[in-house]
């Protein structure tokens, strides 16, 4: 089966054609961030009506690549949700109108389904059951793993998620959005040993995660040097050094945990933070001392893309789910625990 994926949430359009029986035919994304970079953050009607200009023609790039056309096209799965919902509905009515143009079975699928399942487009994918770390921009959350919609929520921030909150201390280093990767690379030139933030709610049982407070002393560390007529640009790297250090130690001291209480030996880590080669080194250091081992997506897989909704699409409407005709779905939240498992046809 032939799915064709699309992926509109947020600030990028992805578009990917998955061969259930020869893997991924072609992939292909416009990122709207010079867009957005302008306003310092995702303005939603910019980026619906930026989804409407680009889908179409990401699409056909996608199928020439392919050396495909339209009649090749088995089935379309489109992100449903969570995410903006004017973007949402620029993939979900383009889908549900090729489909019915083409008479295919078309279904929504849910975004962090999509990043869950990115590293099974990888040569060699973890096997179930895992630990899934998901952290995006949108969510930090530890998840259960047992089967495709068989996800148990071990635990969630209370407040931020990691890559809002490496977000938010871009903007208070001058950075500008998405602010993860800038921080990324201000933390390369930065002194480790100089400041030490807190690593929160590391310090009492449970794997729920808060980084609002890690926000704020960030802001406070900020302030003081800049008061102080010390904010240079070797502070500045200073402070992100060690505001990286102390989400990338969180989310690994979080990860261990959950590890144990599973007992479980694998541990997916995908969503856009999930590209920091920071927590990646942290997380591989973990995992190897409790002999368990981590899967990524590729890089480019990390962040939105459409190859993951494919994939996740394609597994269940391989099954036979799919959207009624004409019943179309964008919703801006959509909690991972209400998925099931599909229904095996
Ligand atoms: O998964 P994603 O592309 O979109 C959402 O579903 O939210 O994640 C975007 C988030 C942004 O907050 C961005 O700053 C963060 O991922 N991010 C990073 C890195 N690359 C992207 N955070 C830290 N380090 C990175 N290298
Ligand atoms: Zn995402």
């Amino acid at each position: 089966m032939r799915v064709l994926g699309i992926e509109t949430s947020c600030d990028e359009t992805g578009v990917a054609l998955f061969d259930t029986e020869r893997g991924l035919l072609a992939d292909a994304l416009h990122s709207q961030i010079a867009m957005h970079a302008d306003y310092g953050g995702v303005v939603p009607e910019l980026a619906s009506r930026d989804h409407t200009r680009r889908l179409l023609p990401l699409i056909s790039e996608v199928l020439a690549e392919a050396q495909m056309s339209r009649r090749d096209i088995d089935a379309i799965a489109y992100t449903a949700g969570p995410g903006l919902v004017g973007a949402l509905m620029v993939g979900a009515s383009t889908a549900h109108g090729m489909a019915r143009a083409l008479n295919v079975p078309v279904l929504g699928v849910h975004h962090m389904e999509g990043h869950l399942l990115a590293p099974m487009l990888e040569d060699e994918p973890p096997a179930f059951p895992f630990v899934a770390l998901l952290v995006s921009g949108g969510h930090t959350q530890l998840v259960r793993v047992d089967a495709i919609g068989a996800y148990a929520l071990l635990g969630e921030s209370v407040d931020d998620a990691a890559g809002e909150a490496f977000d938010k201390a871009a903007k208070m280093l001058g950075l500008d959005y998405p602010g993860g990767p800038r921080v990324a690379a201000l933390a390369e030139h930065g002194d480790p040993t100089r400041l030490r933030f807190p690593r929160p709610m590391t310090d009492r049982p449970g794997l729920d995660f808060s980084f609002s407070g890690l926000k704020t002393h960030t802001l406070t560390a900020v302030r003081k040097l800049e008061q102080a007529g010390q904010l240079d640009d070797q502070a500045r790297a200073d402070v992100a050094r060690a505001f990286e250090e102390a989400v990338a130690d969180t989310l690994a001291i979080k990860c261990r945990r959950a590890l144990q209480q599973t007992g479980l030996k694998r541990l997916v880590v995908a969503g856009g933070v999930s590209a920091n080669t920071r927590l990646r080194a942290k997380l591989e250091q973990e995992t190897a001392k409790q002999g368990a081992r981590v899967y990524y997506p590729r890089g480019r897989f990390c962040t939105d893309n459409g190859a993951m909704i494919a994939y996740a699409g394609a597994q269940r409407l391989q099954a036979g789910e799919r959207d009624p005709l004409g019943q179309m779905k964008a919703v801006p939240r959509w909690p991972m625990d209400q998925l099931a498992e599909p229904r095996r046809g």
